[in-house]
């Protein structure tokens, strides 16, 4: 995850500042790309990287033992595993409340070839999830 995510997660859900304080949710590594020098949480395990994600990659890979690596996001951050043709497969839940502006989901133009839609289900009472499959780029592969 980005750091914007992590510090998100400190706020809202792990503390001291969060309403209802609660453990870290992730049993697996947590890697948080950032340039700056944060803190942990005790007890997780959190790990600080930054720069170029394919070595960090590798790192996941090699940490997850066969097991799928996760790329929570934000949108940017799961572009750079794009263009590095490190980016599979995009689950995306989509909620009842519509905005009039934000920022892009995934801010690259994925386009040619196109995302392939593999699923879409409901999911609960007001999201629907949509499993799209990234088709072969240039660079995919080089895993
Ligand atoms: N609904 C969901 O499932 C979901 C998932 C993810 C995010 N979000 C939300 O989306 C919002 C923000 O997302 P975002 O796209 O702004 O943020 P983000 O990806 O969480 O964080 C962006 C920050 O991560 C750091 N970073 C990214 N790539 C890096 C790299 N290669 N090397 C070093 N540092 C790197 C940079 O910050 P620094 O270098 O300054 O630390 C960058 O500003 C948050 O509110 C978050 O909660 C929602």
């Amino acid at each position: 995850m980005g750091s914007a995510t992590y510090e998100w997660m400190l706020r809202h859900v792990v503390g001291p500042e969060a309403r209802e304080p609660q453990p870290w949710p992730y049993a697996q590594p947590t890697w948080v790309f950032t340039s700056r020098e944060l803190s942990g949480v005790a007890g997780a395990d959190i790990r600080f990287v930054r720069g170029d994600v394919e070595p960090v990659h590798k790192e996941m890979v090699a940490a997850a033992r066969g097991k799928n690596v996760w790329l929570v996001g934000g949108g940017e951050l799961v572009g750079q595993f794009y263009d590095r043709g490190l980016l599979d497969d995009l689950f995306v839940q989509i909620g009842s409340v519509t905005l009039g502006s934000g920022k892009p989901l995934l801010p690259r133009a994925i386009v040619n070839p196109p995302l392939r839609l593999v699923s879409a289900g409901a999911a609960g009472t007001g999201f629907v999830e949509l499993h799209y499959e990234v088709q072969c780029q240039a660079t995919k592969g080089r895993r």
